[in-house]
């Protein structure tokens, strides 16, 4: 079930009833999804080390809606869930995540820089991340690399048993998006990107965002929330596409691209940002 209550209700009416949809919800024992969906970005990664099993664990335990999580292809043809292409910020240690096996990535403490409780955690497998996800829950899946990591991409998805409307692939390379696309239409792809200013123009234009869309047969737009305005929402939806905004975590800023209409919200913060959508961001 997919709808946007915010199309069709005022600010205070939409909060009002997006709490009696998730009263009613609860009531009922229903899975539903009251939108717009919380994602969890890179786990609760707020709180437990980015893109590792305690981050995303914590965000199931949080309430999310969804997690998020970045992933490459290793020189040995595996996925591994990692935000940059080396490890030298969460490892201390550098290494290229493409020119390294799993092995050598998997002998790095990933967790330590954020608390010493997570000493001795690893980098996890896309896998072990797809192995996490509740029945009704979603996982966007951030492609950091080329389309090189597609073919076995799409078979750990396949062999994860998760149903095609709990993934969402994402990513901000155009080729990654148009070639998941080209072979399973039947999962979700949102193309990402962030507004930038150049010489007085927010770049890209919402024609060239949709134009971008359309090329790449993409369901969806996640953005940067940065510079967004409504007006840019209205142009995706009403080009036909879903619009997604990540990293708010800031309530506020959540309340009004909830109000806005925005399917979904990705923060570091999701219980935070779930109690602001829930008490109308105060
Ligand atoms: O959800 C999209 C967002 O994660 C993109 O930015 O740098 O956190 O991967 P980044
Ligand atoms: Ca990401």
């Amino acid at each position: 079930m997919r709808w946007a209550v915010s199309e069709i209700l005022p600010g205070n009416d939409f909060m009002l009833m997006r709490r009696l949809f998730l009263l009613v919800c609860l009531l009922q024992g229903s899975k539903v999804m009251a939108e717009p969906y919380i994602v969890a970005h890179r786990g609760a990664s707020g709180e437990a080390p980015e893109n590792t099993l305690p981050a995303f664990e914590l965000a199931w335990k949080q309430g999310a809606d969804a997690i998020e999580g970045d992933f490459y292809l290793t020189a040995d043809g595996e996925i591994v869930c990692m935000h940059d292409a080396d490890t030298e910020r969460t490892a201390g240690k550098k290494l290229v995540v493409a020119k390294s096996t799993l092995a050598e990535l998997r002998e790095l403490d990933v967790g330590s820089w954020k608390d010493a409780r997570y000493a001795g955690t690893v980098a996890p497998t896309l896998a072990e991340v797809l192995a996490t996800v509740p029945e009704g829950k979603k996982i966007f899946v951030e492609v950091k690399c080329g389309p090189e990591i597609v073919p076995r991409l799409l078979e750990d998805l396949a062999k994860s048993g998760l149903k095609a409307e709990q993934i969402v692939i994402i990513s901000f390379k155009d080729d990654v998006i148009a070639e998941v696309r080209r072979l399973r239409p039947e999962y979700r792809a949102n193309w990402l990107t962030a507004l930038k200013e150049k010489n007085g123009k927010l770049l890209p234009t919402p024609d060239e965002i949709v134009a971008t869309l359309k090329r790449t047969n993409a369901t969806g737009l996640g953005i940067g929330f940065k510079e967004v305005d409504e007006s840019l929402v209205r142009a995706v939806e009403n080009a036909g596409f879903e619009f997604h905004v990540w990293t708010v975590d800031d309530p506020a800023v959540g309340s009004r691209f909830a109000e806005w209409g925005s399917r979904s919200i990705t923060t570091n913060w999701p219980k935070r940002i779930r109690e602001a959508l829930e008490t109308g961001g105060k």
